[in-house]
């Protein structure tokens, strides 16, 4: 029989800044579906790639020196490696300036232009580069782009046109027919009342002021506009109008373009009415989902969150990264990213939990019966509990699955993972391992453990690619057996008959939080992790635009800074960069902690005024209690404190 197939894809990346962890996020959630669909055996067809032309990279690269494409070579090298770190399995990497899809990125132009959907014009209006988005003077918000935030320009050209009115109602229709067509519902809703009923203007879709763009054939003064030329990577990757055109017939239309928010508007306004002119059909679903933030402010900064995706996984490995994308967020809401977090999560979740559920049984299994577990198996009170779970879990993960609810689909599996971890404490096997007359009944608690975290190992292979076949190897599975099959894990009993366990390492060795944060506030102390606006894990774009990155004066005077003399200063044990200082504070004495060792001897330090933050909730570092923090300035190369410009005594308000 003719396999289904499936068509998922990535937005293509703008090669214009250091990828975060916040891009790995839809590259992470679309590998997660690709490998599910694949599971459940569809022939997928997963695309990624990098979206290259446009004013905002010619201007970088000009910044830089080098050409456009230089520069974007460069970057794109990076891209690649880091999804090859992650172990993303896109089955096609575009790039819009391969020169195929250029080709047919030309001809979709000329074909909408020969048949009138393309008219020559003059455009007036605003641009926002960073969004490579036109708007008119009424849709700016405060004169600035309503989307990022940021300024925008006033532009003037001759351009070409795209008849986007003309599809305005065929559009509402369509949208209003599929509900699936875009999810999750509330951006549906967002189109349709922000931007579709209020009307749509015709689009303007070539630029003449630069030329790092794709030309048109006809009037070669003009580049397309570089988001006709991105949206278009969709189909020009499948081959689309080129000689061989099979994948476009196999694949087309697409089962779902994951987004992130902010480009939902792109992708289901001028995308769909370029199918509707080019006479394709649409793609089954847009899924808008949200944005990972950092804690706003100051304290995200003095936290020292490091978010660089390639740091982070060396430090914790891929799985703990992965997995945290997908289970600490619904998708499609909002969400922080914290290292705080994300190590909570490792050592609760993955080392406690999973990590020890492994470790317990693979080590009962070797010191009870020399790692095989005996046919001879005796049921008992709980196992029907325990089975019972398990026999439910696949299926609500499936249908989790289908919906795109990667963090409830983890939650379930981890609440069967719980329940396992009962199980011992229920059975107590080292209680029944006393007697020799219990030994069927340990055998079969032995069993039902081995075959819990069989299946738990298949339904999580979305997900985590490194740990599944670490837990098979200790639990003495052979790999692309029928043991591991998808479907297997829907029926108990397939933990095979005469598996020898192998103790193998920890999958997941428990971090010591507090070391651990205090080594990733130096490295983000030097300052190349953090975005420069603090505000989201993001393009920093359009994310700290929310708030225009801007506090009120109430916001302000919530900070009680003093000014405080050094009496006393010294090294922590066991840290070069932590200092342990004793400050007075008018009448009264603070002890602070701080992390200038590096750049500060004790002794220098003495006698010196500096500014405290002193309505700091007090923490713990290295097991000292730092009540406050006091006011430093660093970049790459390396920190100083900040002082006053004259005597002042100590316990004085700065403001
Ligand atoms: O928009 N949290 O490219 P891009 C979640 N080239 N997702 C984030 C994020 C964050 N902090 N920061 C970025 C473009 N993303 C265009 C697309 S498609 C035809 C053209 C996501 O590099 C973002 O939402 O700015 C988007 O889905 C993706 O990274 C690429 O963003
Ligand atoms: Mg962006």
């Amino acid at each position: 029989m003719e396999r289904k197939t499936f068509y998922i894809t990535t937005p293509i990346y703008y090669p214009s800044d250091r990828l975060h962890i916040g891009h790995s996020y839809t590259t992470v959630a679309a590998d997660a579906i690709a490998r599910y669909k694949r599971l459940r055996g569809y022939d997928v067809m997963f695309l990624t790639g990098t979206d290259e032309h446009g004013q905002k990279i010619q201007r970088k690269a000009e910044e830089k020196g080098v050409s456009p494409k230089q520069y974007v070579d460069e970057i794109v090298a990076g891209i690649k490696e880091l999804w090859k770190l992650m172990k993303i399995t896109n089955d096609r990497f575009i790039r819009t300036t391969d020169r195929e899809h250029e080709i047919t990125v030309q001809k979709i132009f000329k074909k909408l232009y020969d048949q009138g959907d393309i008219y020559k014009s003059e455009y007036e209006g605003w641009y926002c580069t960073p969004c490579e988005s036109f708007w008119t003077q009424t849709q700016l918000k405060d004169g600035k782009c309503p989307d990022c935030g940021r300024e925008v320009e006033l532009t003037k050209e001759e351009s070409y046109f795209f008849r986007l009115s003309k599809y305005q109602d065929r559009l509402i229709k369509h949208i209003e027919e599929n509900p699936e067509f875009i999810q999750p519902v509330s951006r549906r809703n967002e189109m349709l009342n922000n931007f579709l009923r209020p009307g749509l203007e015709d689009l303007c879709v070539s630029r003449t002021t630069f030329d790092w763009g794709i030309p048109v054939t006809f009037d070669d003064k003009h580049v397309v506009y570089v988001w006709i030329d991105a949206l278009s990577n969709y189909i020009t990757a499948l081959g689309y109008l080129s000689d061989d055109d099979s994948a476009y017939r196999r694949y087309w239309p697409a089962d779902v373009h994951l987004v992130g928010k902010e480009i939902v508007r792109f992708h289901t306004i001028i995308w769909p009415a370029m199918l509707m002119a080019l006479g394709e059909p649409l793609p089954k679903q847009v899924f808008g989902h949200g944005w990972l933030l950092l804690e706003g402010g100051k304290m995200s900064k003095s936290k020292g969150n490091v978010v660089d995706p390639v740091i982070l996984i060396n430090k914790y490995g891929l799985d703990p990264i992965r997995y945290f994308l997908l289970r600490e967020v619904p998708f499609g809401s909002d969400g922080v990213f914290s290292n705080e977090a994300l190590i909570q999560r490792i050592n609760s979740d993955l080392a406690n939990d999973l990590g020890n559920l492994l470790n317990r049984t693979v080590a009962m299994i070797d010191k009870y019966f020399g790692g095989t577990i005996p046919e001879h198996r005796q049921e008992g009170d709980f196992d029907g509990d325990l089975r019972d779970t398990f026999a439910k879990l696949p299926a609500t993960v499936e249908e989790l699955m289908d919906r795109f609810q990667f963090s409830t689909a983890l939650a379930e599996i981890w609440k069967a993972i719980s329940r396992a971890n009962k199980y011992i404490d229920e059975t107590m096997p080292w209680v029944l391992a006393k007697s020799e007359e219990n030994r069927p009944r340990l055998a079969a608690v032995m069993y039902n453990l081995a075959e819990s975290l069989r299946i738990v190992s298949i339904l999580i292979q979305p997900f985590m690619p490194e740990t599944p076949p670490k837990m098979w190897e200790q639990l003495g599975i052979v790999p692309d057996s029928g043991a591991v099959s998808w479907d297997s894990a829907r029926k108990w009993g397939g933990y095979p008959a005469g598996a020898a366990v192998r103790k193998g390492e920890a999958l997941f060795p428990r971090i010591d939080i507090k070391k651990e944060l205090e080594e990733l506030e130096a490295i983000s102390a030097k300052g190349k992790e953090s975005p420069a606006d603090g505000g989201a894990a993001g393009t920093g774009d359009q994310k700290a635009g929310e708030t225009g990155g801007l506090i009120t004066i109430e916001d302000f005077a919530k900070l009680d800074l003093r000014v405080a003399k050094v009496l006393e200063a010294e090294k922590i044990e066991g840290s070069d960069k932590l200092l342990k200082l004793r400050l007075e504070v008018g009448s009264e004495t603070r002890q602070v902690v701080s992390g200038i060792a590096k750049y500060y001897s004790p002794e220098s330090l003495i006698g010196k005024s500096v500014i405290l933050v002193a309505n700091l909730k007090p923490a713990k570092l290295r097991g000292v209690e730092s009540q406050g923090m006091i006011l430093a300035a660093s970049n790459d190369t390396g920190l100083v404190i900040a002082t006053l410009d004259g005597e002042i005594s100590s316990g004085s308000r700065v403001t």
